[in-house]
């Protein structure tokens, strides 16, 4: 069974096939270079831009899998959440192409696809385990206790751990998107200043970051003398203590012993890095996406598409785009 799948729901335009759940072919047009000098999605010139790359993508899916597009079982697409406009574009050509070549279309979940990232990697997990979702809309942990039921356990109160970098990032005067360049400073920069962790008492598995994002504008003010990479690795740290810290201990709260991550936030080299000691220590297996496949891409919605798919489940031509889809309305 040959899936291809369309991901257009923010800024990159990706078109990726999976064979019987093996990745055949998977390429990415980013917009990144574009809305940079606005400092975030211009949602306009996200849709126009999809609209532009989305064919030609669609034939280097193909000439990378070295297949024709009759060769094509199922065609999927990202359905939500996501912008509206930039939704629009990779639906109606997958539903274009189900329709005119008379194969099934199946809607797929953006959130889920980041989880079903992970299969990318490791085909044979197994559930019930825990998830922590990080993205720039999204921070939630989550029990996934089958194929398509997700508990949510946490979520953020305010701003998404992804958006805190995206904020911060802005603050220490780096470029966007904020989470690589953040990174990268705080390579450089020592954690010597310390930034708060909100809502950490016991038990509560919700976040908070906006207040943190506050603290480190008030740090600067105060503080012109500071160095900004020293600022990055300080406002680093507290993000992944709060994700790390609360996550584990709903590891242990449920009894899951298995800790899936996925979203943008997951690239970082450094919450992997801190995620694989605690885990050691905690005897807890964790699992990562490929950091290609962390951030946007059509690879994981194909995969996701693939699970339905295989159970015969297809969505009706009349599917729309969601831009506030949540994972747990299943
Ligand atoms: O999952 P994603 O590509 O898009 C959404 O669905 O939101 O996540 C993008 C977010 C951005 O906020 C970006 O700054 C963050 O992920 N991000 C990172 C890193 N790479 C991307 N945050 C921290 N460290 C990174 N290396
Ligand atoms: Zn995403």
């Amino acid at each position: 069974m040959r899936v291809l799948a369309i991901e257009s729901s923010c800024d990159e335009t990706a078109v990726a096939i999976v064979e019987d759940g093996k990745l055949l072919s998977s390429v990415l047009s980013s917009q990144v270079n574009i809305h940079r000098k606005y400092g975030g999605v211009v949602p306009e010139i996200a849709a126009r831009k999809h609209l532009e790359n989305i064919l030609f993508l669609l034939d280097e899916a193909l000439d990378r899998a070295s297949l024709k597009i009759d060769d094509i079982d199922i065609f999927a697409a990202t359905q939500g959440p996501g912008l509206v406009g930039s939704l629009l574009v990779g639906l109606s050509l997958a539903k274009g192409l189900s329709i005119s070549l008379n194969k099934p279309f199946v809607e797929v979940n953006h959130l889920i696809g980041h989880i079903y990232a992970n299969f990318l990697s490791f085909p044979d997990l197994e559930y019930p385990f825990l998830v922590l979702l990080v993205s720039g809309g999204h921070t939630e942990i989550l029990l996934a206790e089958d194929w398509n039921n997700f508990k949510r356990i946490g979520k953020t109160r305010d701003d998404a751990a992804g958006e805190a970098f995206d904020k911060v990032a802005r603050l220490l005067g780096l470029g966007y998107p904020g989470g690589p360049e953040v990174e990268q400073a705080a390579r450089n920069g020592n954690p010597i200043y310390r930034f708060p962790r909100a809502l950490n008492e016991k038990g509560n598995f919700d976040f908070s970051f906006s207040g943190l994002k506050t603290s480190v504008l008030y740090f600067l003010k105060n503080n012109p003398e500071a160095r900004i990479e020293d600022v990055a690795a300080a406002f680093q740290e507290a993000v992944i203590d709060s994700l790390l810290t609360k996550t584990f201990a709903a590891a242990k709260t449920y009894g899951i012993n298995k800790i899936v991550f996925a979203g943008g936030v997951a690239a970082n080299t450094r919450l992997r890095e801190r995620a694989n000691g605690i885990a050691k220590e905690k005897d807890i297996n964790i699992y990562f996406p490929p950091i290609e496949f962390c951030t946007d891409n059509a690879a994981m919605i194909a995969m996701a598409a693939y699970e339905k798919a295989k159970r015969g489940i297809f969505s009706p031509i009349d599917t729309n785009a969601i831009p506030y889809l949540s994972i747990v309305s299943l």
